[in-house]
């Protein structure tokens, strides 16, 4: 067979990216832990956690014997009409831990942002309110679906580039970066918003405390707070997209947490699998499921093929259990401490211009976007993955992650930095 990176760099489209790619990919032979091992034996730290999913690190004994044992009884069933015992464990893990009613399983995050749009619009038709549009915020990110990419950031996910094709909704400002920070001019604009088109608004879709793909931007829960209190006022149901929040990454379970609030609608996935399987969720409170339930309407009208596949819910199970077995929270904290000490002398360098950081999230923000590349490949050859975009260093860890080797990530990427200003 031909090599097959030379299959891969002739025929694979890899994301964000062209064929063949421009940019440098790393060919990986396996995973250990908190590992990667590249084909020439490489080892390499990962400071990425798989994009915020691996959050046991990877071949885990528990998450492993769980695949293993499901795959003999039964790898997959449709769910329609259908139901198995997987999916009943693992919803009532769902409940338990989000305080929600209604678990729609689903493949992918942005799958689910989609199923969320779906489900508020039929919520407010079910009561004979036409409502079309979504309130997001700026510099959001929900996924890059077609109706989820309508909801992210104009600029960040390039609207521009499918023209007429997705639909307008309405873009407030985003509060001030900080988890305590000023958030009045965002709340207030959000009011205004709410003010002039509740008429036409479905939901508020939100990334509760930390806005991921969109700038790393953590903020103020209480502008959380605040905004549920005036999607109650106005009839507008308030979606929190816990895709990357969710499952501890912020120091809560679901970064709601943080406002003391509940939402009407969550989404979830990501770490919901541990990073094994794709999987997503979004979840309801009983009363949306029933208003569309009792309604005229009277159906959900969505049903993807790998729908609540028992593989995915099996590892999910085992990823939860996990989580609730070992004292994530104190381990999250621990990471959070060493973010905030080995980030500090990140601060004064010149090509910075802010550090910031929240349970197992530690971001480094540069004035400049044109060093992500040499910073990525500096880290690599010291053995450090990291995937920094545009003006952002960051890195996502596993919680299982050894405090050597975080401090080991946070020390290159400041090396790497430094690097960077040698040559300026
Ligand atoms: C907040 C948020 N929502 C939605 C998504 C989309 O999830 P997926 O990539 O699984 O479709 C992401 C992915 O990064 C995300 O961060």
């Amino acid at each position: 067979m031909e090599n097959w990176l030379e299959i891969d760099r002739k025929h694979v489209w890899h994301p964000y990216n062209s064929l063949p790619s421009k940019t440098k990919i790393l060919p990986v032979k396996r995973t250990e832990k908190t590992y990667i091992y590249l084909e020439d034996d490489t080892k390499l730290i990962d400071g990425m956690s798989s994009w915020w999913s691996a959050i046991h690190g990877y071949n885990h004994p528990k998450l492993n014997e769980a695949l293993k044992k499901q795959v003999e009884i039964m790898p997959h069933i449709m769910f329609g009409g259908i139901a198995h015992e997987t999916a009943a464990k693992l919803t009532k893990l769902l409940v338990q831990i989000t305080g929600l009613n209604s678990v729609f399983l689903c493949d992918s995050g942005s799958v689910s942002v989609e199923v969320a749009m779906k489900t508020a619009i039929l919520y407010q038709k079910a009561k004979n309110k036409e409502k079309y549009k979504f309130l997001a915020l700026e510099n959001s990110y929900h996924g890059d679906t077609l109706g989820a990419m309508s909801v992210c950031d104009q600029k960040n996910s390039m609207h521009s580039l499918y023209g007429e094709y997705l639909p307008k909704h309405i873009f407030s400002k985003t509060p001030n970066i900080g988890f305590d920070a000023d958030y009045s001019e965002a709340i207030k604009d959000l009011e205004e918003k709410l003010e002039k088109y509740h008429e036409q608004i479905a939901g508020f879709m939100v990334e509760p405390v930390v806005q991921g793909a969109g700038g790393m931007r953590v903020y103020n829960p209480s502008f959380l707070k605040e905004a549920k209190k005036l999607c109650e006022k106005y009839d507008i149901l308030f979606i929190a997209d816990e895709i990357a929040t969710g499952f501890g990454h912020t120091g809560k379970m679901f970064a709601c947490e943080h406002a003391d609030i509940k939402p009407d609608i969550m989404t979830i996935g990501k770490g919901l699998t541990g990073g094994y399987m794709t999987m997503a969720a979004m979840i309801s409170s009983k009363e949306v499921s029933d208003v569309i339930s009792n309604s005229e309407i009277g159906v959900l009208m969505h049903g993807p093929t790998f729908m609540g596949n028992p593989l995915a819910c099996s590892v999910a199970i085992a990823s939860i259990e996990t989580l609730l077995e070992n004292n994530w929270q104190k381990r999250v904290n621990e990471i959070e401490d060493i973010f905030t000490e080995e980030l500090k002398s990140a601060k004064n360098l010149k090509l910075v211009n802010s550090i910031r950081n929240i349970g197992a999230i530690g971001v480094i923000e540069l004035n400049d976007s044109n060093y992500a590349q040499k910073i990525q490949d500096y880290c690599v050859s010291k053995g450090v993955w990291i995937r920094p975009f545009g003006k952002l260093i960051y890195s996502i860890v596993a919680y299982t992650i050894s405090d050597d080797d975080l401090k080991t990530i946070i020390k290159t990427m400041i090396e790497a930095i430094k690097s960077c200003e040698e040559l300026t």
